[in-house]
């Protein structure tokens, strides 16, 4: 009986890991990004809405809609090449891929395209993989598909 028990009991906090990991949270994804990200990066939708960080921030691309969107392709921005590359070669960004990204950009990018000399041009790394997960969540709840959701609740309301 107790061996049963243990496997029951491992097979709870396994299903639960892997649930854990797989849930951002927005709200601490919002203030991550104001500490970690801000600096070079904000999210500005088409009518020019700043939606997070500073209106005149250039140092990295615009993160609107970031999710679901080539790599490397905001009009404007100088990109490094490898990340231009990577969306070249089929990269769209998904949430599952850019937590390694945020976690070490350059390690990502060098598996993506197969080549130890691919650079990222972006010099910042988040350190643990939940607030990678929460920015993402973040990120994904500015996206016009969230917007649109909104807007539906709100025009039934
Ligand atoms: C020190 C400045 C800096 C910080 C801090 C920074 N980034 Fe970046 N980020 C960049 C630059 C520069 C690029 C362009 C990278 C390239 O061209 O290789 C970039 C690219 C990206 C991309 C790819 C965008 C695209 O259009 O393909 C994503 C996603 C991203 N950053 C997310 C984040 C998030 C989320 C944070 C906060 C955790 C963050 N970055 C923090 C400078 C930064």
């Amino acid at each position: 009986m107790k061996i049963l028990n243990t496997t029951a009991l491992g097979a709870i906090a396994f299903s639960f890991a892997a649930f854990a990991a797989h849930a951002g949270d927005p709200e601490a994804g919002a203030s991550a990004f104001t500490s970690q990200c801000q600096n070079c990066h904000n999210v500005i939708n088409e009518a020019g809405d700043v939606l997070a960080g500073r209106p005149n921030v250039r140092t990295g691309p615009n993160l609107y809609s970031v999710i679901g969107r080539q790599a490397g392709i905001i009009d404007g921005f100088r990109y490094g090449a490898s990340l231009v590359e990577a969306g070249e070669a089929g990269l769209v960004w998904t949430e599952e891929d850019m937590v390694p990204y945020l976690l070490d950009p350059n390690t990502y990018l060098r598996e993506a395209l197969d080549d130890r000399r691919a650079r990222s041009q972006m010099s910042f790394r988040v350190r643990d993989e939940d607030t990678a997960r929460d920015i993402i969540a973040f990120l994904v709840s500015l996206a016009p598909e969230a917007e649109d959701e909104e807007d539906e609740a709100a025009a039934t309301n």
